[in-house]
């Protein structure tokens, strides 16, 4: 300490500041991922993203003089124990069932949840009508509008007949000025950032939108939650591949991220867990788009039935499970000759490497032969399906459309099918028969192990348990019949019937 004291060295250790000071602390940040570069260059060798680096500030987000940071002595703080009181009611209801099935139950004090979609999917209708919910409860709710003005704001609550909810509003893209305003007066139970892309903060110099500037404003926002406990909601922009845009890393930061999503074509809207540190995350919420805003939709089967093409061969009822409740589904398969080389397999709403694993399955061991026909397959009503379960409800889809054989209008399909042709057992067997008897279906056609576990007992449905995919192919080919004696078949598929017509018995040819 002594030698410090000497001017010369004094001298230096200003000089060396002076230099540190004066560096530019410009970096080239990736858009994409936030990994940061000193020159620029063509791709991030981080994500693999081409054109995503761009020149950026970052001067306060990472660096502060050495001296500065070296002479700041610590602050001391306490340390707490495991056994400590903690505030009770630590989740706090939305007011909207389907919300609160996907965060766990209500918001968790302190916690900062990131709602990511596509522009216009009805982000900020749903907050709207959340926050009106519980500013009506009694709880102070903040909604901060980064994009739209309080006009535009209160037009929708007006709209959505909430305008009377005491939500405090604001339009505001400052972070700095909206936590000084938010900690005055009570804590807010609830804050909405709508959206995060839009909030920028004094700290850095990044532009609005930036990855430098959305990873400082989120930590900013963050910080703020953790100290005054009040819950906080940022929406986010989601890319065209899906991805939440620039701000892959405010998922990292963040306890939850829930993905908002839908078919613009179509007025169901799904909520889905991505992310949850408190709850689970296979749980979705179901919603209806209307013009009055967001219907909540409790029984999702129905919703998803409500369309069903009755009698038409290539569609099968798949009974599925979603976190904790059973979902009634149909899936459509589409299996045409191909005039390409290599035929088509499109699949939408489910796995595609499932779809070529089940199709392969059918080729090796049942004989079914469809290296010369194009496969479409699709999920009704915009959902996803991730179970392996479906596997069986895929298979007898795309067998009954190659045998132009319409399946039986009152079977419900579930089962893992595995390499080997056999068809396995899956969990919760009695809360799908139970959604389908609920819904007036009249047998399930399930995997034969699944029997013991029930017991034997189908809940009022008849069980047709199959051990094997060949059994149930052999099944289906059988009651394959020419189109015109479906009885339904439209005029406009008339034009098609003669090709239509030798399907059956091409698939008997080709299939044995
Ligand atoms: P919005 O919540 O603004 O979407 P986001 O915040 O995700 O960008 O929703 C906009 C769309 O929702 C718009 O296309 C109109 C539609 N909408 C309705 O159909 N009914 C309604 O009651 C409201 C408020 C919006
Ligand atoms: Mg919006």
């Amino acid at each position: 300490m002594k030698d410090l004291s000497r001017p010369f060295i004094r001298y230096q250790i200003a000089l060396s500041d002076r230099i540190f000071m004066a560096k530019s602390t410009l970096s080239f940040v990736c858009q994409n991922c936030g990994a940061a570069y000193n020159r620029w260059q063509g791709k991030c060798d981080s994500c693999g993203e081409w054109n995503t680096l761009s020149e950026e500030d970052t001067s306060g987000a990472t660096s502060m003089p050495v001296s500065i940071r070296s002479r700041r002595k610590g602050r001391t703080f306490k340390l707490e124990s495991l056994t400590g009181k903690t505030e009770d009611a630590p989740r706090l209801s939305s007011g909207m069932t389907e919300l609160d099935r996907v965060t766990g139950g209500g918001f968790v004090r302190g916690s900062v949840l990131l709602v990511g979609g596509d522009p216009g999917i009805g982000k900020s209708t749903l907050l709207t009508q959340a926050t009106s919910l519980m500013a009506r409860a009694g709880h102070r709710v903040v909604y901060i509008s980064g994009e739209e003005a309080v006009a535009q704001v209160r037009l929708r609550a007006e709209r959505l007949g909430l305008a009377d909810a005491p939500v405090q509003l604001a339009a505001e893209t400052s972070v700095e000025d909206i936590v000084s305003t938010l900690s005055e007066g009570a804590v807010p139970r609830l804050i909405v950032i709508d959206s995060i892309q839009t909030m920028w903060t004094d700290t850095v110099e990044s532009a609005p939108g930036t990855v430098t500037q959305v990873r400082a404003s989120a930590q900013a926002l963050i910080r703020f939650a953790k100290k005054s406990g009040a819950a906080i909601i940022l929406v986010g922009h989601v890319t065209k591949d899906g991805q939440i845009a620039g701000p892959r890393v405010v998922e990292h930061m963040v306890d939850a991220v829930l993905s908002f999503e839908g078919e613009g074509s179509q007025q169901f809207r799904i909520l889905r867990a991505v992310k949850n540190r408190f709850g689970p995350t296979d749980e979705i919420g179901v919603f209806e788009m209307t013009g009055l805003g967001l219907r909540e939709v409790s029984n999702p089967s129905e919703l998803f039935l409500s369309e069903r093409d009755i009698g038409s061969p290539g569609t099968a009822v798949f009974a599925g499970i979603e976190g904790t409740r059973p979902v009634l589904v149909e899936l459509q398969a589409l299996v045409a000759p191909t005039t390409l080389g290599t035929p088509r397999r499109a699949v939408v709403g489910w796995d595609p490497s499932r779809l070529s694993m089940v199709l392969a399955v059918l080729e090796a061991h049942c004989g079914v032969k469809l290296s010369g026909y194009d496969v479409y397959l699709n999920v009704a009503g915009g959902l996803r399906i991730q179970e392996p379960a479906a596997d069986l409800a895929a298979a007898a889809a795309l067998v009954s459309s190659l045998a132009n054989a319409p399946l039986p209008t009152d079977a419900v399909y579930f089962g893992e099918i595995s390499l080997s042709g056999a068809v396995r057992p899956v969990a919760q067997t009695s809360a799908r028969l139970k959604e389908a008897a609920k819904l007036g279906f009249g047998r399930a056609v399930l995997p034969e192990s699944a029997r013991g576990e029930i017991g034997g007992d189908g809940g009022g449905l008849t069980l047709n348990s199959v051990g094997g995919l060949t059994s149930l192919v052999a099944e289906i080919a059988a009651r394959g019949s020419p189109r015109n004696a479906a009885g339904n078949a439209g005029a406009g598929r008339d034009s098609a019937a003669p090709e239509k017509n030798a399907t059956p018995a091409r698939f008997r040819r080709e299939n044995g």
